[in-house]
């Protein structure tokens, strides 16, 4: 044990060479509302600086995208019409299919990821069918599978099952192979826990349940253990990547899937958390970059490898200037 382990951080360089993590701007992932019903790009208050995005004007969050460095784009999508069954979210023609095609010709080299999930098209809001006074898991796989292979047509290269219904990931991995897509990953939202943080993503999409709340099929955030059992019954049903949700209240969730896997691990940075950061930096009581990279470093020290956020187009031209 060295006697003064202030000796390694006294200069600047000393600092530089000794920094155990470091982040990139490839390794973050940009979320993107794609919306069936803005004619104009629509700023969404409770995110300041981000968008609900008309199909027509895709071109601008894609060259920010692409001159930052990020190494992917994660679409949502609002659609023009919501019903029972969610319909928008598996329409060849609905808003996410055709942002992918969109964008596939021209993002040759982003990785883009779709996430799966009906709570955006549903006129309950709830991330599956109802049956009876519950979410119907089993119909609602059905329904996920088709949304996952219609996205991979369209030309996603990652799906991203975020509605918490047990066996979601097995059934999108057998409907994508039965429809020889065999090479499209599929990324569980594998630890996603009943936020209160996604509250501003909720305005955004409109989504937020119109009746109960999402407790039954989300996650208990009194709970670690199950949420690691969650973590593991994704990994037996063949994701390719696994991600807790949010992001910095639940690092220890990162740290141990971190531990239990060597498949990539992801975290994301929740609307809430953004909105945290931003409002407190609209009123002068934090700054923005440095609390920002301090967040960002924090999941890449806990082991994550790819970081979703709303800061990924501002966090990596902080990165360049630092
Ligand atoms: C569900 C979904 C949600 C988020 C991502 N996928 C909302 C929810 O579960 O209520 C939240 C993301 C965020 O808050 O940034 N399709």
């Amino acid at each position: 044990m060295p006697d003064r382990l202030r000796r390694l951080r006294k200069t600047p360089a000393l600092r530089r060479l000794f920094q155990e993590t470091r982040i990139d701007p490839s390794m973050f992932v940009y979320p993107l509302f794609v919306s069936e019903t803005a004619s104009n790009p629509e700023p969404i208050p409770s995110m300041p600086g981000q968008f609900r995005w008309p199909l027509a004007e895709i071109n601008q969050p894609l060259d920010q995208a692409l001159h930052a460095g990020v190494g992917g784009l994660l679409l949502f999508g609002i659609p023009l019409h919501k019903d029972k069954i969610g319909s928008g979210a598996y329409d060849p023609k609905g808003i996410v299919a055709k942002s992918l095609q969109s964008l596939r010709h021209q993002a040759k080299h982003l990785v883009l990821v779709a996430d799966v999930c009906l709570c955006e098209y549903t006129d309950h809001g709830h991330c599956g069918v109802i049956g009876g006074q519950e979410v119907d898991n089993d119909r609602t796989l059905e329904l996920l599978t088709k949304t996952g292979v219609c996205y991979a047509q369209a030309g996603a290269d990652i799906v991203a099952p975020s509605s918490m219904m047990d066996y979601q990931v097995g059934a999108i991995r057998r409907g994508l192979d039965e429809s020889g897509l065999v090479d499209t990953a599929v990324m569980g939202y594998s630890a996603k826990f009943a936020s209160g943080f996604y509250g501003p993503f909720r305005d955004a999409a409109g989504s937020a349940p119109s009746f109960g709340d999402r407790k039954s099929y989300q996650h208990d955030f009194a709970n670690g253990r199950h949420a690691i059992l969650e973590v593991q019954a994704d990994i037996e049903e063949g994701a390719d990547i696994v991600m807790v949700k949010p992001g910095l209240p639940y690092l220890d969730i990162v740290a141990q899937t971190r531990a239990i896997t060597d498949l990539p691990v992801a975290v994301y940075n929740v609307s809430g958390e953004y909105a945290m950061i931003k409002s407190a930096a609209q009123n002068g009581w934090l700054d923005e970059k440095s609390v920002t990279l301090e967040t960002l470093y924090a999941f890449a020290r806990s082991g994550a490898d790819l970081i979703i956020t709303y800061h990924a187009i501002e966090a990596s031209k902080w990165l360049k200037e630092t």
